[in-house]
């Protein structure tokens, strides 16, 4: 089959890579010039674990190619994927400019009927707003007729395993304004190869697959802020929420997932896609009590480890240096958007520390974002980032700081202490070191 795909982030370029590879031919379309010109040369502009092999080798086989020309993408494909980005406005509501502007593309040059699929996360009411623009210029042109549907088909893969969640994907949502129809058919087909041993799409209405997108995001984080609230309360009453994470998470209907304290969570999709939900809901006259503590408490838990570490130092922080290991939101990514770790290294600073970062794939992107201060030292590896500090933040849980040398870390820093935001240090195994632990509720 013939895909073009406008947009080219972690959702568009991991879509293309996956569908290419198992043998659809996939026009991807960005404004964006050098990142165009850069996936030519198969550089891939993030680092997603498997992607860069995918992208090249699909490229060479002839199966993928990138275009800036709209009218490219719209000719090459009877398929037509946006996957742009949905940026926050000010109030948190999602910015649709690029969405909308795909329709007015397609809308504009379309010669022959177009399945028109929306991946980017949006609010519930977009593929009706597509659909409006799309018939709009359709009008415009005199082109009435011509036959265009709009599904929603939203993304579910996680950034650091996007690639192995799109090739196996737990459900397959589409959104389909007629149920049985031509485009639900040929969605079926084009997710044939990643749809096999049993059958993980669920088709609805387009509505309901555009709030089931939200409603899972916001489920998640309201799981992940619910135990940060419960290790607040650990905290205070002398219990270990790590004791409790696994007792209540044996329960099939709690379950394991995403009871981790820790520092809040970041990326670029909860903490924009609660707000948003959060901004739907206040348009529908609707109060979003329960968004709205998940939220808050999200923003307090990013403050969390400073407020342990004044505790310990005091206020004034001038002449201290701190370790951070671990500045992406996550392991296995170097996307720092919303992390936990840029909250915390700006309160250190305010307060007159200076920071050693060590980051496994985040260095650049803390170089980017930071740039030379005097107060920020970028370091080569882990151990370097010791040289020299009063303490060590863990904020991010990459595989690599998990079983550190304790006997290294106690020899250099300043005062035996690290203050864990992932509780992933044992705090039995490190006191042996002469190490104390500060977790999260614990
Ligand atoms: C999330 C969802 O998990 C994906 O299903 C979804 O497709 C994606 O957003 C999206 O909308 O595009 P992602 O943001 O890549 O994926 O990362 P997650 O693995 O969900 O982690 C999000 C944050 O929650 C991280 O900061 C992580 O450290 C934190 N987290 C996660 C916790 O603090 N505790 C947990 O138990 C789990």
């Amino acid at each position: 089959m013939q895909i073009a795909i406008f947009g080219t982030g972690y959702v568009g370029l991991v879509l293309a890579a996956t569908m290419s590879d198992v043998g659809q031919d996939v026009t991807c379309v960005d404004v964006d010039v050098e990142k165009i010109a850069g996936l030519k040369r198969g550089e891939v502009p993030i680092y997603e674990p498997g992607l860069e092999a995918l992208v090249r080798d699909n490229q060479a086989a002839g199966r993928l190619t990138f275009t800036t020309d709209p009218a490219v993408g719209v000719a090459s494909a009877s398929i037509i994927f946006i996957a742009v980005g949905t940026p926050p406005e000010e109030d948190g509501s999602a910015d649709l400019r690029h969405v909308l502007s795909v329709g007015e593309m397609v809308g504009t040059l379309m010669q022959e009927p177009k399945i028109i699929i929306n991946k980017s996360t949006v609010p519930v009411g977009t593929a009706d707003r597509v659909k409006a623009t799309v018939t709009a210029r359709l009008a415009e042109r005199g082109l009435t007729g011509l036959e265009f549907d709009v599904v929603s088909n939203p993304e579910f893969l996680k950034e650091g395993a996007a690639v192995a969640d799109c090739m196996k994907p737990d459900r397959i949502i589409l959104g389909v304004e007629t149920a049985g129809g031509r485009s639900e058919q040929l969605l079926r087909e084009l997710y044939g190869p990643f749809n096999r041993n049993h059958d993980k799409i669920l088709v609805m209405d387009v509505r309901s697959a555009e709030l089931t997108k939200y409603a899972a995001n916001c489920m998640l984080a309201a799981k992940i802020s619910f135990m940060n609230e419960m290790a607040h309360l650990a905290d205070k009453i002398g219990a270990d929420i790590e004791k409790v994470r696994l007792g209540i998470g044996s329960d099939p209907r709690i379950g394991y997932h995403f009871i981790y304290p820790g520092v809040g969570y970041g990326g670029s999709c909860f903490p924009k896609d609660v707000r948003a939900l959060i901004s739907t809901a206040r348009e529908h006259g609707i109060d979003p009590m329960v968004m709205e503590a998940v939220n808050n408490r999200n923003n307090h838990q990013k403050t969390l480890l400073f407020d342990k570490i004044r505790a310990r130092f005091g206020s004034d922080l001038r002449g201290r240096t701190f370790a951070l290991w671990g500045l992406s939101f996550k392991p296995n990514t170097d996307d720092i958007r919303e992390a936990p770790s840029r909250t915390l290294m700006e309160a250190l600073w305010a307060a007159g520390a200076h920071v050693r970062a060590y980051d496994p794939k985040a260095m650049k992107a803390c170089q980017e974002a930071y740039g030379d201060r005097p107060d920020l030292f970028l370091a080569q590896s882990q151990e370097q980032a010791l040289e020299g500090a009063d303490a060590l933040v863990l904020v991010t849980e990459w595989k690599s700081f998990r079983s550190p040398d304790m006997a290294e870390i106690a020899a250099k820093l300043k005062q035996p202490v690290i203050f864990d935001g992932r509780n992933i240090f044992d705090p039995a195994m490190a006191a042996g070191y002469g190490l104390e632990i500060v977790g999260i509720g614990r």
